[in-house]
């Protein structure tokens, strides 16, 4: 892959896309991803959702960043696909950019990402309730724009579409 060097981590909020571009990347890129929502899940033996209904939020942010450090330090992956939460994180994102990584916010409208969220089967422990979830995306706007890029996500384009465009402009592949 050319500037095989980078890597990028994926931010946005739930429902945007961010695993599922991952994945279409790394086949596009012919290189590996890592989504750390699943390395939680395989590390804990427990779905997110469990995590946070169980030992609250607090504890999964913290096993959330003990996840990132390892994936940071031990994988040779290329992309990585953050939870939603993750790059709110203060420490997160001192991690990320620490170890030069790439921060990409695949940016979208609430109404989008709702859109996936509702139709989706995965429980969202903080995307129960329309109002609420609102309320969190308004908040985080003022943490994602702190990513290094930032990716429009036009709701017509499917993800392999936005893989490809990510492809073509941060790593100059034409496809
Ligand atoms: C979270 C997003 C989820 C997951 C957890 C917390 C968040 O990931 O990490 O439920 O705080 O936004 P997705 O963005 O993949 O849904």
């Amino acid at each position: 892959m050319e500037n095989s060097n980078k890597r990028i981590v994926l931010t946005g909020f739930m429902g945007v896309g961010k695993s599922t571009v991952a994945r279409f990347l790394g086949y596009l890129l012919k290189c590996k991803t890592v989504d750390l929502d699943s390395v939680i899940e395989a590390s804990e033996k427990r779905k997110i959702a469990e995590i946070i209904e169980a030992d609250g939020i607090t504890h999964f942010r913290k096993i959330e960043t003990e996840n990132l450090q390892k994936i940071l330090c031990e994988s040779d992956a290329l992309i990585i696909a953050l939870g939603g939460g993750a790059w709110t994180m203060e420490e997160n994102r001192r991690i990320i950019k620490s170890n030069n990584l790439t921060s990409v916010w695949l940016e979208s409208t609430f109404q989008h990402c709702w859109r996936n969220i509702s139709m989706s089967k995965r429980v969202r422990p903080l995307a129960r309730n329309k109002t609420q979830t609102r309320k969190l995306f308004d908040e985080r706007q003022n943490f994602y724009c702190l990513a290094d890029w930032h990716f429009v996500i036009k709701p017509e384009l499917t993800s392999f579409e936005i893989a490809r465009q990510i492809a073509e402009e941060m790593f100059s592949i034409e496809i």
